[in-house]
């Protein structure tokens, strides 16, 4: 058996998470979702949704990759092979049905860096981005061939993500995160402070982001579920939770480890940079807003349309440092992408090299090519349609069930008082008894309704509008097709002596 990487130190390790939970999620999805659902108010379902879900949850997967020191198929298959198949499925739904069109909106930001030079977006930022750059075709079966340019970028995301996944953890991913992660923080900072100082700006930020609208997370008024719903998608999204990635990171942790410190740090962080990250986006929302004399409400937008349409139009009203403006958020959008899409890789990829005994290098680069090949599709003209559809069906449904599972297993098959005293043996801040009580009834309840709610939501109207048809062959056959390449995956028999663990923990044995 080989040995298993380790990271070079917990500061490496820390970056490396905070980098695949700081992503495009951070900026583009969180400003929008506190404006839409309440402004300030946002932040108190976010914050439980923080304390019941996204934390547990992230304990949870760092006691688990910590423990059997494994990624997922290998950890859940240790614990009961009956449960591999979920095993697989958390990584292959996080590959090829985040990673493939993740990589793709990297390849976006890479064009509009270079854009940004001389703001070729031009005046009508709407129609370059839908018409020029993307040239959306009417229809998700239309893919009305390649554009080019996003392939050409498209493909150097993938080269970056296969130069830092080929090495070995603390030589490849450790060592860009120790770069990307400072130079994003710092980035983000002046970003923060040059939005801020806009004209506009801080009041805008105090009348939407601030300010707090109560009625509306009143979960037994009309429309009050919907927010907490979005909370806690949110948090799982955010924190990368359900992709298998943490588990896999928390697999090359060395024996002695705090989890409980080390899965507090990753989650108050993340959202920290959200909710800083926020203030830039507001800011800059709101000197738009007054620029062009018109409402904050008709400003902003979801999604894509945020960084690419909202920014763009802000950056042309800048009285100066247009061009640094636009390269400073870009490069931001680029490496908070980046640091996600090479989690994403590394999850995958060691799921493999555990199963089948794979060399490393040649798995990284089997894997980036097939990917790069999956991606060709979002850079067709369908491309922004297929990705609109497949993130909301992955996203509602892909990861959370991937989180449903895994408190199931580790709460009930598992039996959280061991995980706990795992925690516990393996060194700094013990866990309360009541994280048993949150992994086995409460975050799995909480995750049910979530994706009770959406499923209720399916039936109200068709998502975005697309036709049923569309919505059942690409959303749900994107969830098939990873279903079935897990039980493919799954066949395969392990090789000898892999599923019999490497050690048995003593605190097993320790009474609770
Ligand atoms: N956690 C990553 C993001 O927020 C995937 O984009």
């Amino acid at each position: 058996m080989s040995k298993r990487s380790l990271w070079g130190s917990k500061a490496g390790f820390l970056l490396a998470a905070i980098g695949s939970a700081v992503g495009l999620g951070n900026i583009w999805r969180f400003g929008y979702m506190a404006y839409e659902n309440g402004g300030g108010a946002f932040l108190v379902p976010y914050t439980v949704a923080l304390l019941l879900a996204g934390i547990p949850l992230m304990i949870l997967e760092y006691a688990l990759g910590h423990r059997e020191k494994a990624s997922p198929p290998l950890a859940f298959a240790r614990i009961n092979r009956k449960w591999e198949m979920i095993g697989w499925w958390m990584p292959t739904i996080a590959f090829f049905g985040i990673n493939l069109f993740y990589a793709v909106v990297i390849g976006w930001c890479i064009n509009y860096f270079v854009f940004s030079f001389n703001q070729a977006w031009g005046a009508d930022t709407g129609a370059f981005f839908m018409q020029n750059f993307l040239q959306v075709s009417d229809s998700p079966f239309n893919l009305g061939g390649i554009c080019w340019p996003i392939l050409a970028s498209t493909v150097l995301a993938w080269l970056v993500s296969w130069a830092i996944c080929y090495r070995e953890v603390n030589h490849g991913i450790e060592k860009a995160s120790m770069v990307f992660m400072p130079l994003l923080v710092v980035l983000t900072l002046v970003l923060v402070g040059w939005s801020l100082r806009l004209e506009g700006a801080w009041d805008a930020v105090k009348t939407h982001y601030l300010s707090a609208d109560w009625s509306k997370i009143n979960p037994l008024s009309a429309g009050g579920g919907k927010v907490w719903v979005a909370a806690f998608g949110q948090i799982f999204f955010t924190l990368s939770l359900g992709f298998g990635i943490m588990i896999t990171y928390a697999s090359y942790l060395p024996k002695k480890t705090d989890i409980v410190g080390n899965a507090l740090i990753t989650s108050i962080i993340n959202c920290l940079y959200s909710f800083v990250t926020g203030f830039a986006v507001f800011g800059t929302i709101g000197f738009m807003a007054l620029s062009k004399g018109v409402p904050f409400a008709e400003a902003i937008k979801s999604g894509p349309g945020l960084a690419f349409v909202v920014y763009p139009e802000a950056i042309n009203q800048l009285p100066a440092g247009k061009t640094i403006f636009g390269l400073l958020f870009f490069l931001v959008l680029i490496m908070a992408g980046l640091s996600s899409a090479i989690s994403l890789v590394e999850a995958f990829c060691c799921s493999l090299i555990d199963k089948f005994n794979f060399d490393r290098k040649k798995t990284v680069t089997v894997v980036c090519m097939v990917g790069c090949l999956g991606s060709v599709v979002f850079t067709t003209r369908a491309g922004l349609l297929i990705l609109d559809i497949v993130d909301h069906f992955v996203n509602n449904y892909g990861l959370v069930t991937g989180g449903i599972v895994e408190c199931l297993l580790v709460g009930w098959v598992l039996k959280a008082s061991v995980a706990r005293r795992h925690v516990g043996g393996a060194g700094g801040v013990r866990l309360p008894k009541f994280w048993d009580v949150l992994v086995r009834y409460i975050t799995p309840a909480m995750l049910l309704v979530v994706i009770g709610f959406a499923l209720y939501s399916e039936f109200g109207g068709n998502y975005g509008g697309y036709s049923t048809r569309m919505l059942l062959c690409i959303g749900v056959g994107w969830l098939v097709a990873a279903l079935v390449l897990s039980v493919v995956l799954l066949r395969y028999p392990w090789p000898y002596n892999k599923l019999a663990r490497e050690h048995q923990p003593e605190e097993d044995h320790l009474l609770v």
